[in-house]
């Protein structure tokens, strides 16, 4: 296949094309900044330049490329961590207007199959529980639906990859907790309830890879691992296995008061099943809950 992968720069990105590369397939990753080009060429990828807020600039790099399938990993947000909804504003643009730059040029393109990863907390039945009317989760909506409607009406095969919460020594967002815990600066929240559908990042690309021939058109994934877990038991397991003092405790309604949005997403309570990524794309997660993998990831860095 012939891939074009939009955010092929980022997190899950570059895992991604690599695993790509690996399975014999022709990648071309997208990234605004001419200065990641050598990063990504020595991936074995080759590299577009353009802005995907940029419908022309967007619509010429995927038609230049001629994909097959085009994957769409892009999101903005920022390298310290998501505190409040604003922060999420130039990622909710992403997910409305480069949604419909990237699927109009994919369709333009000719492209046979397109998937998007969504995020499961804010995807439509996560964003009940999370937020109703929130415009990060009504981003995500537009977001899925845009995919879906197109491959309903036979314009393209869209597949939705609901992702959990990334983990994996290369998310910024794991090494900063692990840093932290490390510094007893990460509290854990007494009586915590939270059920966070989650999933490393190695399990989050193989899934994605498998999804490429195996997803049905117009079909939706959950990709989670076996066990949703709380945010304290998160923390709990990095001091663990990293030989760290006990994490301090504290009542709900600190990190409310300090870390609004933060506070919203690791309260959700959502046990999401893998039944059907497992079944219909012959995918096994690799850590079957996130105690495992940190446990043999953290083992392994030691
Ligand atoms: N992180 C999580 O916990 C999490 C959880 C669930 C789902 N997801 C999903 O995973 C995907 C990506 O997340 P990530 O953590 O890999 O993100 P990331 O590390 O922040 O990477 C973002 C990517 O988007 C690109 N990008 C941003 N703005 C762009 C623009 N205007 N034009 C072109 N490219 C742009 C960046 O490229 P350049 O900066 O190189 O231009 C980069 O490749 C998304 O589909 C997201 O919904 C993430």
């Amino acid at each position: 296949m012939t891939v074009f992968v939009a955010g092929g720069s980022g997190t899950i990105g570059i895992p991604l094309v690599r695993a790509l590369v690996a399975a014999g397939h022709q990648v071309t990753a997208l990234t605004r900044s001419s200065s990641k080009q050598d990063e990504l060429r020595a991936l074995g990828a080759s590299v577009a330049v353009a802005d995907a807020l940029n419908r022309d600039a967007l619509g010429a790099a995927v038609q230049a490329a001629h994909p097959t399938h085009v994957i769409h990993q892009l999101t903005a947000l920022p390298k310290d961590g998501v505190r409040r909804a604003s922060d999420l504003e130039a990622t909710n643009r992403l997910r409305i207007d480069g949604t419909r730059n990237l699927l109009e040029a994919a369709v333009q393109a000719g492209v046979r199959r397109f998937l998007v990863g969504s995020f499961a907390i804010l995807s439509p039945r996560g964003a009940a529980a999370a937020a109703p009317d929130d415009a990060a989760a009504a981003a995500v909506r537009s977001m899925e639906s845009q995919v879906l409607e197109a491959s309903a009406r036979g314009a393209i095969e869209g597949v939705v990859l609901r992702y959990g919460l990334f983990y994996g020594l290369d998310a910024p967002s794991t090494t900063a907790m692990i840093d932290m815990v490390r510094k007893r600066r990460l509290p854990v929240i007494r009586g915590d309830a939270g059920q966070l559908p989650v999933i490393s990042i190695e399990d989050a690309v193989s899934a994605t890879v498998r999804a490429l021939d195996a997803a049905a058109p117009g079909a939706a994934y959950d990709i989670v691992d076996d066990r949703a877990v709380s945010f304290t038991e998160i923390v709990d397991a990095i001091a663990e296995y990293t030989g760290s003092a006990p994490p301090r405790r504290v009542p709900a309604w600190l990190p409310r008061l300090v870390a609004p949005y933060m506070a919203r997403v690791t309260s959700v309570r959502m046990p999401l099943s893998n039944a059907k990524a497992k079944a219909e794309l012959g995918w096994r997660p690799k850590y079957a809950t996130m105690r495992d993998g940190l446990a043999q990831m953290l083992r392994h860095a030691a």
